[in-house]
Order: structure tokens, then C-alpha cells, then sequence
């Protein structure tokens, strides 16, 4: 049995500090912001992307500036070893979705994480060499840029690399983070010095100067500069010497791929977001299909019978997912059926009002736990209304723990999204099957979510978060935070939420969530509640009359700017 701490480690309570900062122009009294905003996980990069709006840029040149700042100044989850998905809708509402998740390499295998008597081998998933997928966060910056960036690529890539080379200031929660993985660091890179000394104080200056060289490789020969050449070497040189799987073969081949978002309504709302290979769009949208019949609004937020409606849809769509979603280039997705209204109303028919469905009783219907907060999500609008939401990760904090030597950045750990054997849980607990099992050049499944929201044929909302399974559940109560409960950005990603993803059956919610009567009559009814710390970390922006509302998530160091 695959051991479930990691999960745990999502529930952690952190100090609130989130804040909203804002440019010279275009202010309101209302903190709305008229020429566009930038919300992400850490000041510096917020202030990138800011920078890169004034300067003339559009949304997706402020992502590509924010994508690559964050892999300088937010390492646990920032990257350009890792992957993502990004959703995107122009001012004119052309929408589309991008794949720029990682992959497994050519010479993975289906039991590679497996023993002789067929168990999973604790740990071989989630750390070290062999628990790295083929990154595809470069590629994917390539192509968002190629295909919709306005100001050069080395405009975009630059204010990355100064922050690399002259360093920037940790704040007080990264100090606690980078200090408390020294143990990790020093484990799975023997003898190499990034990121590795006895401890780290806020405020301190970190340099990285081989991720500023890796970077302006990038900023000079594009995909090259890290798909081949010395990014290349020194990725292929460090699987050698740790015994990973990824090859210069692999890298050279690594493409992000176009897909088209998936898409439905909700209470006249129409919701755009990520196809497969991750799971979060069809799970979002089910989500939604399934409680929309239901008075949220007069039930009031996170009263009993709006928990109660909630939990049982997740429960029926985490099932779902477990057998029915994986890389649709390698497994038939039924996502046409799981999309249909019908049946996902059909889903909630057996929903009974006087006790807790048991998952046991659940299936997938007839035709795994939280993703690391170590994953990270940002939204940007520009002034003409173009919006990106984009959602990366290395999976668990700091990815596989393995920096590249020479290269300066570390290798993700996403191979652990695979199901390494069918009904084993995953470091989030997540089961899987057929749909999700380990092919070489296979895209592991994944539960992000960047998502973009329309109202009458216009921007609404965009919004994202990391979480690991529970990235779904928070995307989808800040949706109906706003929607039926008609709070603000800030107050619906301040909001307590909670979650319940199938297996194991217990509701999560966050502390203070849930007050006591609301306890009790669920309890009754005969819900485990399990009460824990932070559930997502979600980074949104609202789209008002006055202009554009910034949520940065208090649970992190997360800002909004705007201008
Ligand atoms: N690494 C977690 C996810 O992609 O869902």
C-alpha cells in the first residue's frame, strides 16, 4: 500500500498574507482596475507580468514572463522542468487550450515502480531521477508565444534571467520552505550545491546564476536552447549519473499540442477549460451540471444541504475519473458521455437526503487525493481583454528533488500521476486504472484546471489553483462562490472549502469551515468530516463593470496587481 503523508502535507495551516497592489492608472475607488491585472503566487513574478502589460505586452507575453520568473523565484512549484495547461480566450473570444504537460520517456514501462510480487516500491514514483516525466513547460511557452505573443521572445524571457543573476528576496514562508527540504536536497543531489546550506532567512538574496545561463540559452535559440544543445546535455548527463530514464531522444521529441477546451454551461454562465490529458475540465464541468438544478443560493454557503449536494457530486465524478480519464492519445476518453447533461443528472438520481451515500455504493458510471499546493496557478487580462490562465507544476514540492547539475533547475516528479498500478493510490491518494496506466510517451493524467469564465458572450471570470485532487473542488466552489453565493473575487478564493474525491469517503474541510449545526447534521446523516488545513491556492481575476477584480489566495504569498 502506497503510504498517503504527502497528502497530509496540503492541509497545512499557513499564516494569511495575501495582497492586491496596485499600478499608477486606471484605479477605482473599489480596487478595480481598468487596463488589466496579474495575479500569481509570488510579488516578483506579479510584478513581472505587470511590468510586461505596461510595457505593451499582451496576456501572453505577461504568462511567458510570469511562467519563466516563477521558475526563478518560486521553485517548489515554478518551472522549466515541470509542464502545465493553459486556457486562453482572446478579447474577441477565440478561445483555445494548450498541452504542455510532461510525458513519460520512451524506455518507461508500464511495472517500472513496481516489485517482483507486483506492489508499488514506496517512494520510486515520487523521488528522485526515475520519477521525472520529459518536461514540457519550454515547449509550451514556445508555442503560446509563436502563436499569440506580441513583443519579442527575448523581451519576454529577460526580466527572468535578471532575476536570476542578481537575485531576489525570499519572503518568510520560502525561508521555512527551502530550509525544511534541506534533508531532501542534499539526498538526491550528492555533492552539488543549489539550494543546499544549513538554513535560510526571509528577506535573504538568492542567485542563481547556471539558471540565469540556462535561461538566456532559452532567451537566445528558443525550444533549442533547452530541448538540445548543453540544457540538453546536462539533463542526459544527470539521468546517467542517477539512473533516470530521460533521454536526449526524449527531449529533442517533445512537443506541446493544441487541443480544443472543453466546454459547457452553468446558470447561463458558459465555462472554458481543460480538456484531457487532464481530468479537471470534464470534472469541473460535471460538477457544475450535477448541482445546477439545486437552490445553492437559498441554501446559503457552506450551509448542510449545499455541503451535502456538493460533496455527493464530487464523490460521483472523482469515481469517473478513476476509470475513465487518461491521455487521449492513448485511451479513448469518453468525454462526449461523461459531458452529456443527462448523464450527469442521472448521476445525482440516487442521492438520498437522510444519509451519506457510501462510496463503496458508487461506481464509475455505466457506458485518486489532493495534488500537491506545489503546483501553481496565475491569471492574467491584458487591456483589450485577452486572458490567460495557466496552471504548472513539478507535482510535489519541489518536483523529483533533483536540481540538473549545470543547468540549475530541478527535474518534476510527475510520473507519480500515473497510475503505477491499477487501484494502488497515487501521493494523493488518487486511484486509477487502464485509462491512466504507464506507456512510454504517454501523458499522465492530471487534475488542473485553468479555466476561463464567459457571461453573455463576454469575459466573466478566469481562475485556476493548485491543490492536487483538491484543485478541482476549489475551482468549482470559487465558481459557485460567485455565482450563487454573489461574493466578491477575494472573498469567494478566501472562502473556506472543503472536498471529498470518492476514496477514501471523508469530507475535508478546512478550519472554521463548516460551523458546529452544519457538523452535526452532516455527521448524523453519516459523513466522516475530517477537518484539516489549506485546501487550494487559487489566484482569480472578476471581471466587473467598474474593470477587473483581483482574488490572490491569503493562503500563500500570493498578489494581485493591476493597473
Ligand atoms: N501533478 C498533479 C496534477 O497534475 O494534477
Amino acid at each position: 500500500m502506497i503510504k498517503l503523508k504527502p497528502y497530509f502535507l496540503y492541509f497545512l495551516v499557513l499564516p494569511a498574507i495575501s495582497s492586491c497592489v496596485s499600478g499608477q492608472l486606471g484605479k477605482n475607488n473599489s480596487g478595480e482596475f481598468r487596463n488589466g491585472m496579474v495575479v500569481t503566487a509570488h510579488p516578483e513574478a506579479s510584478k513581472v507580468g505587470l511590468e510586461i502589460l505596461k510595457k505593451g505586452g499582451n496576456a501572453v507575453d505577461a504568462a511567458v514572463a510570469v511562467q519563466f520568473a516563477l521558475a526563478v523565484v518560486y521553485p517548489n512549484a515554478g518551472n522549466i522542468g515541470g509542464g502545465g495547461f493553459m486556457v486562453y480566450r482572446s478579447k474577441d473570444g477565440e478561445i483555445a487550450s494548450l498541452d504542455f504537460r510532461e510525458k513519460a520517456p520512451r524506455k518507461a514501462s508500464r511495472d517500472m515502480y513496481l516489485d517482483a510480487s507486483g506492489n508499488p516500491i514506496e517512494d520510486k514514483s515520487l523521488y528522485g531521477h526515475l520519477a521525472a516525466g520529459v518536461p514540457g513547460s519550454v515547449a509550451g511557452m514556445v508555442e503560446a508565444h509563436q502563436k499569440y505573443g506580441k513583443l519579442k521572445w527575448a523581451e519576454v524571457v529577460q526580466p527572468a534571467i535578471n532575476l536570476a543573476r542578481n537575485g531576489f528576496a525570499i519572503t518568510e514562508r520560502q525561508a521555512r520552505e527551502l530550509t525544511g527540504y534541506q534533508k531532501e536536497f542534499s539526498k538526491y543531489n550528492p555533492g552539488k550545491q543549489y539550494f543546499i546550506k544549513s538554513s535560510y532567512a526571509a528577506g535573504e538574496n538568492v542567485v542563481q546564476e547556471d539558471l540565469a545561463k540556462t535561461l538566456e540559452l532559452i532567451r537566445d535559440n528558443g525550444r533549442a536552447g533547452f530541448y538540445e544543445g548543453p540544457v540538453a546535455e546536462f539533463i542526459a548527463s544527470e539521468m546517467v549519473s542517477g539512473g533516470g530514464l530521460i533521454s536526449k531522444e526524449d527531449l529533442k521529441n517533445y512537443r506541446a499540442i493544441w487541443r480544443t477546451p472543453v466546454s459547457g454551461t452553468y446558470k447561463g454562465y458558459k465555462v472554458i477549460t481543460m480538456p484531457p490529458p487532464s481530468s479537471g475540465g470534464i470534472a469541473l464541468l460535471q460538477l457544475l451540471k450535477m448541482v445546477e438544478p439545486y437552490p445553492l443560493k437559498r441554501w446559503g454557503f457552506n450551509q448542510d444541504s449545499s455541503v451535502q449536494v456538493m460533496v455527493e457530486a464530487e464523490r460521483r465524478v472523482y469515481a469517473d475519473r478513476a476509470s475513465y480519464l487518461g491521455d487521449p492519445d492513448f485511451y479513448t476518453v469518453p468525454q462526449a458521455q461523461l459531458l452529456k447533461t443527462e448523464y450527469s443528472l442521472s448521476r445525482m438520481r440516487d442521492l438520498n437526503w437522510n444519509r451519506a451515500t457510501l462510496s463503496s455504493e458508487v461506481k464509475a458510471g455505466e457506458f485518486g487525493y489532493a495534488e500537491s499546493d506545489q503546483t501553481t496557478h496565475f491569471s492574467i487580462v491584458d487591456r483589450d481583454g485577452n486572458a490567460v490562465a495557466i496552471t504548472t507544476t513539478l507535482n510535489g514540492s519541489y518536483g523529483s528533488k533533483v536540481f540538473v547539475k549545470g543547468a540549475g533547475f530541478l527535474l518534476n516528479n510527475e510520473m507519480d500521476d500515473f497510475s503505477v498500478k491499477p487501484g494502488a493510490p497515487n501521493m494523493y491518494g488518487l486511484v486509477g486504472g487502464e485509462a491512466n496506466a504507464i506507456a512510454p510517451n504517454k501523458r499522465m493524467l492530471s487534475c488542473m484546471t485553468p479555466t476561463i469564465v464567459e457571461k453573455d458572450g463576454n469575459l466573466f471570470m478566469v481562475v485556476g489553483t493548485p491543490g492536487g485532487s483538491t484543485i478541482i473542488t476549489s475551482v468549482f466552489q470559487t465558481i459557485v462562490n460567485v455565482i450563487d453565493f454573489d461574493k466578491s473575487m477575494q472573498s469567494a478564493v478566501n472562502a473556506k472549502k472543503f472536498h471529498h474525491q470518492w476514496l477514501p469517503d471523508e469530507v475535508r474541510y478546512e478550519k472554521g469551515g463548516l460551523d458546529s449545526l452544519v457538523k452535526v447534521k452532516l455527521q448524523q446523516k453519516g459523513y466522516k468530516l475530517v477537518e484539516g488545513g489549506n485546501i487550494g491556492r487559487v489566484d482569480a481575476i472578476l471581471k466587473t463593470k467598474w474593470g477587473y477584480q483581483g482574488g490572490a489566495d491569503p493562503r500563500g504569498d500570493d498578489v494581485a496587481v493591476g493597473w
